[in-house]
């Protein structure tokens, strides 16, 4: 066996292998979805992608030139400049079943971990399912460590209308489309995503706030520009018009398109963040911000989808009580070469 960067003739073979792993995705585990996709989505959107972008990322073992499997990575330098670690992803890796359990996938780790730390790779990180005990044991036999575990909730029209959908002894806040309110944008500063560089304490604190400024100030562009669309929540009485909180969303097309559900006009729709003044918290803003966002969108989703880490009692909580169910679990991994 060799291992080599990929050249253009592995392209169908990677596609073909691709499409048959990958059978814990969140897109194969959970069984709402009209039929399990396997590797399709991810070679479609993730493989592709990164070859055409930049195939010297992409490793390959062969025997006698058939792939047997391959691993991608990328190094993010714009954020790694500002972060004050250079930072890399393992974005794909896989291993034809055929010729799993013979060390092709720990080579394939061996040697991308080797050309990152010669080129000056700090931290290597990697996601994976919660359950992919082959590729943990291999992560973790590797060094990396588990720094987050994520889980994706998914909220099906049918959920919401098996529970009805009361809110009671609640107070109420007002939630409104956002209108172009700047102080509205300010809440962006207060950003929280379940990301796996807040859990690591090796990562500089500067690093971090630059990271949570960086994180801020695209959303607050997002939303500005209405690529990202949001809701804010704003207090009345004593609180007067303040802004109290945000809940951003975007409409992800691209499961529609690989379930062919032009006839269904459904939107499969992700809240991507949700904001609340610290001040404010603790007060059921969030859950009503939650309900309000999925009394309007439901009617036309296929489904919602956010996403919590799972330590966040109070992000799955209001989930939870909208009936939100989870759909799949992550794990997120780091290795500091
Ligand atoms: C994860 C994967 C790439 C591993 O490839 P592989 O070539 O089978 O791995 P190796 O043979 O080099 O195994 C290395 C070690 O991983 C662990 N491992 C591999 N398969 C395992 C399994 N089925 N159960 C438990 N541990 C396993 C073992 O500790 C193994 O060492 P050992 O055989 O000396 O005990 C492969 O299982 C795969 O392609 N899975 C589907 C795609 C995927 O899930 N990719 C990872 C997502 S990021």
């Amino acid at each position: 066996m060799e291992i080599d960067f990929f050249r253009s003739e592995d392209y169908n073979a990677l596609a073909d292998l691709t499409k048959r792993s990958f059978a814990l995705s969140a897109y194969t585990v959970d069984r709402h979805l009209p039929r399990p996709l396997y590797g399709q989505v991810f070679f479609q959107t993730v493989v592709t992608r990164a070859l055409r972008e930049n195939s010297n990322a992409c490793l390959v073992a062969r025997k006698k030139d058939v792939p047997l499997g391959y691993i991608i990575y990328g190094v993010d330098l714009d954020l790694s400049k500002k972060f004050g670690a250079t930072l890399a992803t393992i974005i794909l890796f896989c291993v034809d079943a055929a010729y799993r359990r013979q060390g092709v996938g720990r080579s394939l780790l061996a040697r991308a971990i080797s050309l990152l730390k010669s080129r000056g790779v700090d931290l290597l990180t990697v996601g994976t399912d919660c359950n992919n005990l082959p590729a943990l044991t291999l992560y973790q036999q590797a060094g990396f460590i588990t720094r987050l575990t994520w889980g994706a909730w998914r909220l099906y029209p049918a959920f919401a209308s098996a529970n009805g959908s009361a809110r009671e002894g609640k107070p109420e806040y007002r939630c409104t489309p956002w209108a172009g309110e700047e102080n509205a944008l300010e809440l962006c500063r207060q950003i929280e995503r379940p990301l796996s560089y807040f859990r690591d304490s090796r990562l500089s604190l500067r690093g971090l706030v630059h990271l949570r400024k960086l994180l801020a100030a695209n959303l607050r562009k997002d939303i500005a520009d209405q690529t990202t669309r949001a809701l804010i929540a704003s207090g009345t009485g004593f609180w007067g018009e303040r802004p109290l909180g945000l809940l951003a969303y975007e409409e992800e097309g691209a499961i529609e398109k690989f379930y062919n559900l032009e006839t269904l006009e459904k939107r499969v729709y992700r809240v991507s963040d949700v904001i609340i003044a610290r001040n404010a918290r603790g007060q059921g803003i969030a859950g009503q911000l939650v309900h309000n966002f999925c009394a309007q969108a439901l009617p036309g989703a296929f489904f919602i989808e956010a996403w919590a880490a799972m330590d966040d009692w109070a992000a799955m909580n209001v989930l939870a009580k909208n009936h939100f169910r989870p759909a799949h679990i992550a794990v997120v991994l780091h290795l500091w070469l």
